[in-house]
This record gives structure tokens, sequence and C-alpha cells, in this order.
């Protein structure tokens, strides 16, 4: 444990982002907004300031955590050495929701890359995020700021939620742009693998890289640990339904979808996959707090925005 940091028991709450980087570059813990969803910051360099990310959020040890950067050096600083492609993924895409698997600088202790030789590196695209990076003036190591397990958060208060008293500062932004995470790609081989996808689609990087493809199941369980944790599960049984069916809901049931479940007690109609995915999570809170017990979900088609859409909708149901 820190002992500069002995176990928070009120967390702060600001917007001021000056005290939130001077709370992470002693050592403290700090929940910020980013376009995707809030994470969970620490300073990536200090193996004692990681370990009590691990602590707060209940996750397990062999998850490896992003480290968050504010430029391009960041990430030849953060890596022993950064692929052609991976170049041009920074070009094209950062900062945004977009993260890079690269080959792990000796300076990165194993406490943040869960004792993978590699290190996942992102820029986030979100002002108060870019700023935190820059006036903490170290490399902050970030999942998502929610209890291990739990759907991700996408608005302060969700963080306050799950991590109050258990962390130093949440430092207070808007509700998140895109609702999900970010796409993790790996680059440490030939061509890029898409393990997560995200906010950033396969299309999309294709159009830079055009070998580019998903991992095969058994490449992804080899690269990234994490995806076989649980994840994104509310205390609700998530069901995935067919546009075309007809539904006939029970009681306490919600539903999330462009059109059907007229009759469900708690409903969210988006407009378009975008809505759908920037509404889940927070959907699946509000099903929560009302006793919903049964949320039905409408299944997307599994491009672009909706692949990433599709992955945590089987997350959540499995
Ligand atoms: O949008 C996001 O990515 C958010 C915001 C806060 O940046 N962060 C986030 O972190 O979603 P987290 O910890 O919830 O998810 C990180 C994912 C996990 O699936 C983890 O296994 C994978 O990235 N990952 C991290 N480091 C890795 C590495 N070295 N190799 C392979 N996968 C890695
Ligand atoms: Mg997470």
């Amino acid at each position: 444990m820190n002992d500069r940091h002995p176990p928070t028991k009120e967390t702060l709450l600001t917007t001021d982002v000056s005290v939130a980087a001077d709370c992470i570059r002693s050592g403290g813990l700090v929940a910020f907004p980013t376009e995707t969803v809030y994470g969970l910051g620490a300073n990536a360099l200090d193996s004692d300031a990681v370990a009590r990310v691990f602590v707060a959020k209940g996750r397990p040890a062999n998850n490896p955590l992003i480290v968050h950067v504010a430029d391009f050096e960041g990430v030849r600083s953060l890596s022993s050495s950064v692929p052609e492609y991976a170049e041009s993924f920074m070009e094209a895409f950062f900062p945004g929701p977009l993260t890079l698997v690269l080959p792990r600088d000796p300076k990165v202790p194993y406490g943040t890359t869960a004792g993978l030789e590699t290190v996942a590196v992102r820029m986030p695209d979100h002002p108060m995020a870019l700023a935190l990076i820059q006036q903490s003036g170290v490399f902050v190591a970030a999942p998502s700021a929610n209890r291990s397990g739990r759907p991700s958060p996408t608005a302060w208060e969700d963080v306050y939620e799950d991590l109050n008293g258990r962390i130093d500062v949440i430092l207070k932004g808007k509700p998140t742009k895109y609702g999900l995470e970010s796409t993790v790609v790996d680059c440490t081989g030939e061509f890029p693998m898409i393990l997560r996808p995200g906010g950033v689609s396969l299309e999309d990087l294709l159009l830079v890289h055009s070998q580019t493809a998903y991992s095969t199941s058994a490449a992804l369980a080899a690269k990234s640990p994490g995806t076989a944790h649980r994840h994104y599960q509310p205390n609700a049984q998530v069901i995935l339904v067919d546009h075309s069916r007809s539904l006939n809901l029970p009681e306490d049931a919600a539903f999330i979808g462009f059109s059907g479940g007229e009759t469900a007690r708690l409903r969210f109609e988006a407009v378009d996959v975008a809505d759908y995915a920037h509404h889940l999570f927070s959907f699946f809170r509000q099903c929560e707090k009302e006793g919903i017990r049964t949320i039905y979900c409408e299944k997307v088609a599994p491009f672009g925005m909706g692949r990433a859409l599709m992955d945590r909708l089987e997350r959540a149901s499995s």
C-alpha cells in the first residue's frame, strides 16, 4: 500500500483540474471524464498507486490497465518500438477512442501491464482528461471507473455510486460522448488485430490498414487476459431480442432498442446505433435503481459502432 496516501474516507468532488492533477502526482486516485467512459486514474509508473486502483475497483490482478497520454511522444516513451502501422493509426485517430497495444518500455511496471510484456496506450479526446495528464506531468493508467463487473460509468454520478469513499477525487465533467469503451488493437504482430471493438470501427481502421482483422478467440485469450472476466453485468437479467419479434413482456421488465417493448415499465427508444450505445450503460444503472428484473435489448447489425454495441450486449447477457 502507498503510505503517502492512506485509504480514502471521503471522496472529493471537484471541477478543478489542478486539484485532481496534484492528487495524481502525489500517488492518489482520481476519476475523470473521457470521450468514451469515466476512467479511474493513477500514476502509471508508480506501482503503489496502480495497486490501489485494483483494490478500489476489486479488479482481478491479471487484467492490465490502459495508460493515457496527452501527445504522440507519450506513446513512443512508453513503448520500446512503435510499428509504422501504429503510427498511421495515431495520425488518423488520436486523440480518440482507440487504444494501441505495443511492446512495453522497461519503465512501465508489471503492476500496470498485469505482468505482460506489452502496454496498452491511448490519447483521450477530452479537454479535461488531456489537461489532467499534462498538469499532473505523469502518464495516467486508467481502467473504467466502475466496481469490477459493473457497467462502465458514463456520468460522474455513476462513479460516485460505485466508488465513493474508495478513491480520492472525482473530477466532474459532463456525461461522456460515446458511452462505450475504446477499441483495443494489438500492434505487436505483423498486422493489427482488434482485441476489443469500440468507438473506432473495423471499417475505420481498414481505411488506414487494409489487413486489420478481429482476433480469433484463441489469440484473444493469449493477448488480452482481461477479456475472460465477467463484464458489464447489471443486477438484472439481460435478454437480447430480434427486431422482428413481438414481445410479451413480464411485469418489471425494461426495453431498450429502436422499436417494440411498448408495454415495458421502463423504456428507451434510440434514434440510431450511436444513441443506443450512448445510453446503454446508464439505462442498465437506471433499471437497477428502479428494481427492474429483466431488461430486453434489441440486437443491432454488427457493423461500425454496432459491432461494439453487440459485444457489450452479449457480455451483459451471458
Ligand atoms: O475507453 C476506454 O478504453 C476506457 C477509458 C477510461 O479510457 N478504459 C477502459 O479500461 O475501458 P478497462 O480497464 O475497463 O479496459 C481495458 C481493456 C481490457 O479489456 C484489458 O484487458 C485491455 O484493455 N488491455 C489493457 N492492457 C492490455 C495489454 N497490454 N494487452 C492486451 N489487452 C490489454
Ligand atoms: Mg472496464
